[in-house]
């Protein structure tokens, strides 16, 4: 599975991309408005750190304006994907997007159908957002897993990119359903190291070592 870093802070990606854990970006108004940074700057900076897509997001409601926006974004770097919402309108821009050689990811995702929608408009990515449905006491990973079986049963190849990823346990639900990426804050990629009991294990050999006066170097 590959891993995108939901973030526009360009020091956290530059920590994960040196790490080699950075498959690609991605951000929304939300994002690009909490970095406090011009979107057309923030957003070339991060496609010079990483080599993968780093998705940027349209703010235009209707079809034409998501299209010349879209353009606009695409101009950036080689690895932008236009990040246009699933609405009727967005779709339209998908297609046509698409159709001019661009990576476009279709966002706001929540059911199965508008998946199907997005595969059909030629998306490179379909983003289900899997903690706003659990918010409402609805099923994230369900609708990953039936993306993935309806994807599977006719080979579309709209990689389906889980998206709104709160927890660590998140991450390995959707690498186990097969989603093809995961993008994730980044202290939730940290947090996918921590366990009790690597702590606890940690701890009992840091004592031993010093009882027994061992050194390495
Ligand atoms: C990424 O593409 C999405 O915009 C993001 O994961 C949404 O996450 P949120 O639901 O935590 O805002």
């Amino acid at each position: 599975m590959k891993f995108f870093v939901d973030t526009a802070d360009i020091d956290a990606i530059r920590e994960l991309n040196d790490l080699g854990m950075v498959d690609g970006v991605t951000t929304n108004p939300s994002i690009i408005a909490k970095s406090g940074r011009d979107i057309l700057e923030v957003t070339k900076e991060i496609c010079d750190l990483v080599s993968g897509p780093v998705s940027a997001e349209v703010v235009a409601l209707d079809a034409e304006g998501m299209i010349a926006e879209g353009r606009k974004l695409a101009k950036i770097a080689d690895n932008i994907a236009v990040k246009v919402p699933l609405t009727w309108a967005g779709l339209n821009a998908c297609n046509v997007l698409t159709n001019e050689g661009n990576m476009v990811n279709v966002t706001l995702c929540f059911s199965a159908n508008q998946a199907l929608l997005a595969a059909k408009a030629g998306a490179t990515f379909i983003s289900p957002f899997i903690g706003r449905l659990d918010d409402i006491n609805l099923d994230g990973l369900e609708l990953i897993s039936d993306i993935r079986d309806i994807y599977d049963n006719y080979g579309y190849e709209t990689q389906i990119l889980a998206a709104s990823i709160r927890s660590a346990n998140h991450m390995s639900d959707c690498a186990k359903i097969g989603a093809d990426v995961a993008t994730a804050p980044p202290a939730v990629i940290k947090k996918m190291a921590d366990h009790v009991l690597t702590d606890k294990g940690l701890a009992a050999f840091v004592e031993d070592a010093k009882k027994a006066n061992i050194t390495i170097l």
